[in-house]
Formats: structure tokens, sequence, C-alpha cells
């Protein structure tokens, strides 16, 4: 059975991500910071092979305190990020520090302290975003600049750690959310210039997080999933 670990587990896409990588067969644990009981819930839906922990990759020691309770792992999936909105004059040190030490830092933490335990053969993903490429919604200097700085240091690690690891990022453009209804002003921007006029889905990025997980042939590579919003 292949072993995973996954951080930010119940977010919109890690739910998606586990529930798939475990339907195939998979031992996920998956990390949580504050949704203890979404937490909970995943373990209760998925039994056995999911297990949750409290992950906050801000925070060394709980990183560590994680990481001794996981044998060998086939995948690390550096999934947890936050986002928020200032034009830059509104922009504070605090707020791209904090940004960037989840978005940046925090994956170079939880990468560091899982590297011993990826098998050879092994891989990580990172989490990027289409916002690392072109401007979407405005006021994101600061996180569009964090997931650019995430597209840079995969294709860095790939060449450090190949031939034994595999290290690739997948950037998704806008993920449908139940937050993001008919009212949702960056779902409209989201939607009238992507080419295929909709958002993505989380079972679509899970999907694609396996096919990445599974193709020995993939290195280095940041796989754009955006509906086309980037050729459009
Ligand atoms: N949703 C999108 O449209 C979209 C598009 C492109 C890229 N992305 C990227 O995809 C990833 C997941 O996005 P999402 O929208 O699914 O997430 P989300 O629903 O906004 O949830 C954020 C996740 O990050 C976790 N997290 C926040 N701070 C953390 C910390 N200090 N340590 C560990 N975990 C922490 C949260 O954990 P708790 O809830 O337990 O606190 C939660 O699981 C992020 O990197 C995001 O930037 C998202």
């Amino acid at each position: 059975m292949k072993r995973m670990l996954i951080s930010g587990g119940t977010s919109t896409i890690g739910k998606a991500a586990v529930r798939h990588f475990v339907h195939n067969g998979w031992h996920v644990w998956f990390g949580y910071d504050t949704a203890r009981e979404k937490a909970e819930a995943l373990e209760e839906e998925f039994g056995p092979s999911a297990v949750a922990f409290r992950l906050n990759v801000r925070d060394n020691g709980s990183i560590s305190e994680a990481v001794r309770s996981i044998d060998d792992l086939d995948l690390l999936i550096n999934n947890s990020g936050i986002f928020s909105s200032f034009l830059t004059e509104a922009l504070t040190d605090e707020e791209v520090g904090r940004i960037f030490d989840v978005n940046v830092t925090g994956l170079f933490r939880l990468t560091k302290a899982v590297l011993p335990k990826l098998k050879e053969g092994g891989s990580i993903i990172n989490i990027a975003s289409l916002n690392a490429f072109m401007p979407t919604f405005g006021s994101t200097t600061h996180y569009d600049a964090s997931k650019g700085a995430v597209v840079a240091y995969t294709r860095s690690l790939a060449a450090e750690l190949a031939p034994k690891i595999r290290v690739n990022a997948l950037a998704p453009g806008l993920v449908a959310a139940p937050y993001l209804d008919e009212t949702s002003d960056i779902r409209r921007i989201f939607e009238e210039r992507s080419v295929l006029k909709r958002m993505v889905t989380a079972e679509e990025v899970a999907h694609a997080l396996y096919f990445m997980a599974e193709n020995t042939a993939l290195t280095g590579a940041v796989i754009p999933l955006d509906c086309g919003y980037t050729t459009g």
C-alpha cells in the first residue's frame, strides 16, 4: 500500500485529494491546523486508511511531532496555503510575512522534515496557483509572489533531489467551493476569462494530483489546471 502525507487536508482541495487517494488504495496522513472537527469527520468517513493529525507549518515543533508518527512515504503534498487581498498601499510587512510564512517558508519547513521519510522513487507535489503566472482578481501581489516562489522552489528542488525524488507543482485556477455562489465577483471574473467558462472542481484537482504522483517521468513540471484561464 502506498503512503502519503498532505498538509491542509481538510481544505477544499485537501479533502478531495484525501478522498481520491484513499479510494485508489493509498494510506493517507493528513494535517489540519485549526479544523479539528472537520478532520475527525473525514477520519470517520474514510476509516483506518485516513489518519489526521495537527500540523501547523509555521511551527517546527508541530511539524516534528506530526512527522514522528509517520512511516516511510511515497508522496508529500504541500497543500496548506492562505490567501488575502490588499492593495499595495494598505499592505503591511506583517501581512506579507504571514502569507509567505505559510505559503513559502512553511513548505520549506515541512519538506525538510519529511525528506528523510520519503522513499527512493517517491515524489513531492507543491500546490502553486495560476496567480504565479498572471494577475487574476487584483490586490493580491503578496499572494501571487508567494506562489511564484513555490514555482521556483519546485524547479530548483527537482534538480536537487533527482534522480531519487521527483518534485512537481500543480497550478490550479479558481476551485469551486460553496462560498463561491452566483453572487461572487471572483467567480464571475474567472468564468468570463477562462476559455471553458467555468471554475475547476476539487475532484479535477485531485485527479491531476494522482496523475502527477503516479507518472514516473514527471519532474520539475508545473502543470496549469485552470480551465484555459492562462490561454484566454
Ligand atoms: N481554492 C482555490 O481556488 C485555489 C486556487 C489555486 C491554488 N490554491 C491553493 O491550494 C491550496 C489549498 O487551497 P484551498 O482553497 O483548498 O484551501 P482552503 O479551503 O482555503 O483552506 C486552507 C488550508 O490551509 C490550512 N492551513 C492554513 N494555515 C496553516 C498552517 N499554518 N499550517 C498548516 N495548515 C494551514 C488550513 O488548515 P485548517 O483549516 O485546519 O486551519 C486549510 O486546510 C492552497 O495552497 C491554495 O493557495 C487554491
